[in-house]
Formats: structure tokens, C-alpha cells, sequence
């Protein structure tokens, strides 16, 4: 049994990408959680000596994987690199946690579903990625399973913030050397606030500890909000106006048109209900989150 008042100690694979940040930000301040976190540079998913050490020197009560290798379109191309990082890496964190009865929580993706559904995807239906991103992740979701069945991967989607690179600080950036962007209209999916993502992962972390196996399996977390892309891209532009921002006007496009490398799911809609009623979830209102996220984006230059 836990002493009601031991620090929760979280370690996490990946420091310096957006769900890394926004967790760093949301354990600052709480005095239960210490929060240790490992750059690719000393915990690499390539390198699982790496993996092992860092684990041996953090010694967790939970540990959460942020990391990834999360270059969608290069991903067509660069497969090997995506496999290792997100299959293998995993599947060795997976195994170790399992070994060391270390609460494992892993991180997954929308892309592992094609967007056929007409619905949002839930926890139980059948993955058909569309993209070498999409392979990888869900090889790696079946491997943390496999090795480790007291894991819980836990999937998000869209996620943004005023924390590192996403598609509001793409776009803002993309605004400063163009006055009008194509952005695709007719892939929709659910805007998800990265430090809501970070709290939930803090519970989740929180309820895992001392107890593998108490929470396992797949889980979706995911705001209730839902829009297409190009929608979203005018909201952030508009924003960016009005916080004296630069803008850019949106034009909506097919994603057959845009043509990138890898094919996305048109529904992206992942349901965040369960995790949402398990967890007592609250849900930033989206003008909200969107106003903290451009603020942030702009404050940082
Ligand atoms: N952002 C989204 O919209 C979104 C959507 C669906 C799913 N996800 C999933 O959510 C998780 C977190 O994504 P994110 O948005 O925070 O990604 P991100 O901003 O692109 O950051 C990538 C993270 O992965 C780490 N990383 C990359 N290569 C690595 C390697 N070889 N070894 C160890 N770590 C490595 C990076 O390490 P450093 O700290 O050294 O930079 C960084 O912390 C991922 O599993 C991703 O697939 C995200």
C-alpha cells in the first residue's frame, strides 16, 4: 500500500515534445508529482542500453513514453527509422517496465484507424492504418500489449498548444511569409488542448501507481469539440490577428488535392467518453485553449 503522502514519481521518454512540455507544465506546481525527464539524447528508442539506463537511474513509480517518431509524411520514406522508434523502442520499454512491475503508459495515435467510420473511433474498433506512420504506431501498440499486458496505450489526436511544434505554431509560422494558405477541408477531427492531455495523463499516471495492471489496455483521450482542418487553421489565423499576430486567409482544399506523402484518415475523431466519465475529465472550452495556445506561440517569437 502507498503512503498517502509519497511524491508520485513520473519519469517520461521525450522532454522537449509538445505532451513532454505540456506534462512538465502541468506537474510544476503540484506537490505530489516529481516529474524526470529524458531527451532522445539519453533515452533513445533506438538504443535500448540507453532505455535500460535511464530507467535504473530514474527508478519511477510510473513511466509514460511521449516519445516518438512523429514525421507523418517522412515516415512514407523513412520506415526503418519509424519501425525502431515506435515499434522496437516500445516494445523494450514495454518489457522492462513488465519485468521491474513498473506501471507502463504508452502513447498512440488517430492514424492507426483509415476514417471510414462515420462515428467516433472507440476504444474497441478495428484498427486499418492508411500511412507508414499509422504501421508503426499500431505495430507499436500491439507490441506493448503483447510484451506488457498490464500497458494502457493511450491515443490522442490533434493535439495543440503554445508548447513546441503543432499546427497552430506551424501556421502562424507559415502566416509570417504567406497571405494565403491552402489547408485541407475535409479531414475533421477533435482539437485537444495538450495540457489537458497532461492532466489526464497526471490521473492516469496517479491511478496506475504501486498498481499494474489496474488500468490496461487502450484508452482515448480526446476533447468533445470537433471541427475539419481547414475551420481550425481560420480560427487560429483569426486569433493571431486579433492578439497582433500575423494572418493569413485559409482556403479549404481536398486532401486528394493537397497531395501529401501520406494519406491521413478523413475522420479523426477518436471518443474521449470513456476516459472523460473514468477520470472526471474537464475539457479547456476550445476559444479558451486557442486564445493560452496563439498567446503562447507569439510570446515566443
Ligand atoms: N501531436 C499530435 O497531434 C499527436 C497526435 C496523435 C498522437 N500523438 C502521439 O503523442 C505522443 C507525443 O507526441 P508529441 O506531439 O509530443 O510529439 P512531438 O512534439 O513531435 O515530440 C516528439 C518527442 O519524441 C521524442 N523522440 C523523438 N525521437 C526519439 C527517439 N529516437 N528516442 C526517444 N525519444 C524520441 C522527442 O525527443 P526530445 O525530447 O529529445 O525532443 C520528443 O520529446 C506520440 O506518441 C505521438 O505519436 C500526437
Amino acid at each position: 500500500m502507498q503512503h498517502p503522502r509519497m511524491a508520485l514519481r513520473i519519469a517520461t521518454i521525450g522532454r522537449n515534445g509538445q505532451v513532454a512540455r505540456a506534462l512538465a507544465a502541468a506537474a510544476d506546481g503540484q506537490s505530489g508529482i516529481t516529474l524526470d525527464q529524458a531527451p532522445s539524447s539519453e533515452a533513445d528508442l533506438r538504443d535500448h542500453a540507453s532505455l535500460s539506463r535511464f530507467i535504473d537511474r530514474s527508478a519511477p513509480d510510473v513511466l509514460i513514453n511521449a516519445g516518438a517518431y512523429t514525421f507523418v509524411d517522412r515516415a512514407e520514406t523513412e520506415g526503418e527509422a519509424a519501425f525502431a522508434i515506435n515499434e522496437a523502442g516500445p516494445r523494450f520499454l514495454a518489457e522492462t517496465c513488465a519485468r521491474r512491475g513498473i506501471p507502463f503508459v504508452h502513447m498512440s495515435t488517430d492514424c492507426v484507424f483509415d476514417g471510414t467510420k462515420a462515428e467516433p473511433y472507440a476504444e474497441e474498433d478495428t484498427p486499418n492504418p492508411l500511412s507508414a506512420y499509422g504501421r508503426s504506431k499500431l505495430a507499436g501498440e500491439r507490441a506493448v500489449a503483447e510484451v506488457n499486458p498490464d500497458a494502457l496505450t493511450v491515443r490522442v489526436c490533434w493535439v495543440f498548444s503554445g508548447f513546441a511544434n503543432n499546427f497552430v505554431s506551424k501556421l502562424i509560422s507559415l502566416a509570417r511569409d504567406a497571405s494565403s494558405l491552402q489547408i485541407v477541408d475535409d479531414q475533421v477531427g477533435p482539437p485537444t488542448f495538450a495540457p489537458d492531455v497532461a492532466s489526464a495523463l497526471l490521473r492516469i499516471a496517479g491511478a496506475m501507481r504501486g498498481a499494474p495492471g489496474s488500468l490496461s489496455g487502450l484508452l482515448h483521450l480526446a476533447a468533445p469539440d470537433e471541427m475539419d482542418r481547414a475551420a481550425m487553421a481560420r480560427a487560429i489565423m483569426t486569433e493571431s490577428r486579433r492578439q497582433g499576430g500575423p494572418f493569413a486567409a485559409i482556403t479549404g482544399i481536398s486532401s486528394t488535392a493537397y497531395a501529401a506523402a501520406a494519406h491521413r484518415p478523413l475522420n479523426a475523431r477518436l471518443s474521449g467518453a470513456l476516459a472523460t466519465q473514468m477520470f472526471a475529465l474537464s475539457w479547456t472550452p476550445w476559444p479558451e485553449a486557442l486564445e493560452r495556445s496563439v498567446a503562447a506561440v507569439l510570446a515566443r517569437g
